[in-house]
C-alpha cells in the first residue's frame, strides 16, 4: 500500500492529512495559529510558525497512523492564498506575512487601477483587485516600510514557505500565483507587464510550476523535523480553493462547488479564462493544466455566525442552530447583510459593513441566527448569478465547509440556490485535495479523474423545497436591493 500526505496552510490553522492510496483518510493533525492584529483591518502571521506547526502534525498523522514514511509516496501542499511572505538575500524572514485577510492596502488597490487601467487590468489577470492579495500588500510595504522592501530579496505565498523549508525549492503553482494580481492568468505565467507597471522587479517572484508537478523533494534538515523520509517528493500543490475543489471532486465545467467556512467561496471550474467584464468575480487558474476557475468570494460568511456567536449570544453552534430550527424560512422579515469587514464580491468595496434589517418587537436569538444564516446563503446567491449570467451552470451543487455540517443551512442553501445540493463524505477537504495532486504527480493516480474516483464519496442529496424557495426569491430581490441604497452611507459611519 501507498501513502500520500497533504498539508494545508490554513488561516485559523495548519493542518496535515494522511491517505492511503484507495483515499481513505489514516490521520489528521491540525494545530491552530493564530492571527496578529497591529491596528484595526490588519491581520498578520508568522511563517515561521506555519513551519513549526508543519512539524508537529507531521509527526503526529505519522506516529497515529503507524505507517512507515518510506511508504509516502508524496506529500502535497494546499494553503490560504494572497499573503506575502518577504524574504532577505540570506533568507531569513524580514517581517509577518501580511495575510489575505488583511485590509490596509484599499488606497494601494485604488492606485493600481489609475495606474494600470481597469481594461488592461482586466486583460492582464482576469480580476479585480482586492486589499490582501500580493499586489496590493508590496505596494503598501514599498510605501510604507521601504526599508523591508529595499531588503527583500523573495516573496513567496504562505504554503510556498513550507515548501521551501521542506525541500529548499523556492516555486509557486499556477493556482496560488493566479491569486496574487502579478499573473497572467490566461497564459500560466507571471505578468512581465504588469511587473513593470507596478515597478517590480521580476527576480523577487519563484518559478511557477502546475499544481500536480514536483517541485522538489525534502531535504535532510526538514526530514530530521517532520519525520518524512529524505527525498520523498513534494508536488507544487494549488491554493486552498483549487486543493479543495479537487478534494470535493469539482474538476470538470458543469460541477460547482458552494464553501460555507470562515469567508464563503461559489467555485466553477472553467475551460477556458473566461472572466466578468465588470469584475464582480474572480477567474484563477485550476488545479488542472487546461482548466480554469471563476469563483465569487464572500469575506464573512461561518464569520459572521462565529461573531455572532462569540460577540452577542455566547451558545455554542448547536444550541444556536436549534433556535434557528425553530424559526420560519425568511425569518420572519429579517433579513441580513453579511458585510462585516466589507465584501468581495460582488460589491467589491471594503467600506460595507453589516445591516440587519426589518428588526421588530417579535424577533428573538433564534430569528437573528436563522436571518444570518439566509443571509450568508443570499449573498452567495449574488455569485451563483453572476456566474449563470456569463453562462457557467451546474444542475446540482456541491457544498462543503462549516455551512455543509449544519442540516438548517444545508435546506436554505438548497433553498436559496433553487439547486439539489451534495456533500463529500469526510472532512479537510483541501488537505485531502493536496495529498491527491501528490498521487497525480507520483503516478500514485493515473489522472484527476482517477483520483476523484478513489477519493470523493458523495452523500445524499438536499433537495429544494418549493414553498421556501419562492419566499426566498421575493426576500432575495430585498437583499439585494439594499446595498446599493446604503453604499454611500457606509463611509460615513464614524468608528
Ligand atoms: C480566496 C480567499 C480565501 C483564502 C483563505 O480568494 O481569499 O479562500 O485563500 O482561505
Amino acid at each position: 500500500m501507498r501513502y500520500l500526505i497533504g498539508i494545508d496552510i490554513g488561516t485559523s490553522g495548519t493542518k496535515s492529512v494522511l491517505i492511503d492510496e484507495a483515499g481513505t483518510v489514516r490521520a489528521v493533525a491540525q494545530e491552530e495559529t493564530g492571527i496578529s492584529t497591529p491596528r484595526p483591518g490588519w491581520a498578520e502571521q508568522d511563517p515561521e510558525a506555519w513551519w513549526r506547526a508543519t512539524c508537529r502534525t507531521l509527526k503526529k498523522v505519522l506516529s497515529a497512523s503507524g505507517v512507515d514514511p518510506r511508504t509516502i509516496a508524496g506529500v502535497g501542499l494546499s494553503g490560504q492564498m494572497h499573503g506575502i511572505v518577504l524574504l532577505d538575500k540570506d533568507r531569513r524572514v524580514l517581517r509577518p506575512a501580511i495575510i489575505w485577510a488583511d485590509g490596509r492596502s484599499a488606497e494601494q488597490c485604488r492606485s493600481i487601477y489609475e495606474r494600470v487601467g481597469w481594461d488592461q487590468l482586466a486583460r492582464w489577470t482576469a480580476n479585480p483587485v482586492a486589499p490582501g492579495f500580493m499586489a496590493a500588500s508590496l505596494l503598501w510595504l514599498s510605501e510604507h516600510e521601504p526599508d523591508v522592501f529595499e531588503r527583500t530579496a523573495a516573496v513567496l505565498l504562505p504554503k510556498d514557505y513550507v515548501r521551501w523549508r521542506l525541500t529548499g525549492e523556492m516555486a509557486s503553482d499556477v493556482s496560488d500565483a493566479a491569486g496574487t494580481l502579478l499573473f497572467d492568468v490566461a497564459h500560466r505565467r507571471w505578468s512581465g507587464e504588469l511587473l513593470k507597471a507596478l515597478d517590480l522587479p521580476a527576480d523577487l517572484f519563484p518559478k511557477v510550476l502546475e499544481s500536480s508537478q514536483i517541485a522538489g523533494t525534502v531535504g535532510r534538515m526538514a526530514s530530521g523535523k517532520t519525520g518524512l523520509t529524505v527525498g520523498t517528493p513534494v508536488v507544487a500543490g494549488a491554493g486552498d480553493q483549487a486543493a479543495a475543489a479537487v478534494g470535493n471532486g469539482i474538476i470538470a465545467p458543469g460541477t460547482m462547488l458552494s464553501t460555507i467556512g470562515t469567508g464563503g467561496q461559489l467555485f466553477a471550474p472553467l475551460s477556458g479564462p473566461v472572466y466578468d467584464p465588470q469584475l464582480r468575480t474572480h477567474t484563477f487558474c485550476h488545479a488542472l493544466g487546461d482548466r480554469w476557475f471563476m469563483m465569487g468570494a464572500i469575506l464573512s460568511a461561518g464569520l459572521s455566525l462565529r461573531w455572532f456567536r462569540d460577540r452577542i449570544a455566547g451558545k455554542s453552534y448547536e444550541e444556536l442552530s436549534g433556535m434557528a430550527a425553530q424559526i420560519p424560512p425568511g425569518s420572519e422579515g429579517l433579513i441580513f447583510l453579511p458585510y462585516l469587514i466589507g465584501e468581495r464580491t460582488p460589491h467589491m468595496d471594503p467600506n460595507a459593513r453589516g445591516v440587519f434589517f426589518g428588526l421588530g418587537l417579535h424577533h428573538t436569538l433564534g430569528h437573528l441566527v436563522r436571518a444570518i444564516m439566509e443571509g450568508v446563503t443570499f449573498a452567495l446567491r449574488d455569485a451563483l448569478l453572476i456566474f449563470r449570467e456569463l453562462g457557467v451552470l451546474a444542475d446540482r451543487i456541491v457544498i462543503s465547509g462549516g455551512g455543509a455540517r449544519s442540516p438548517i443551512w444545508r435546506q436554505i442553501q438548497a433553498d436559496v440556490f433553487r439547486t439539489k445540493v451534495v456533500r463529500v463524505h469526510g472532512e479537510e477537504r483541501a488537505g485531502i485535495g493536496a495529498a491527491m495532486l501528490a498521487g497525480i504527480g507520483t503516478g500514485v493516480y493515473e489522472d484527476f479523474e482517477d483520483a476523484c474516483r478513489k477519493a470523493v464519496r458523495y452523500e445524499a442529496c438536499t433537495v429544494p423545497i418549493a414553498a421556501n424557495a419562492a419566499r426566498y426569491d421575493r426576500l432575495y430581490d430585498v437583499f439585494h436591493g439594499l446595498y446599493p441604497k446604503l453604499k454611500d452611507d457606509f463611509v460615513r459611519l464614524e468608528v
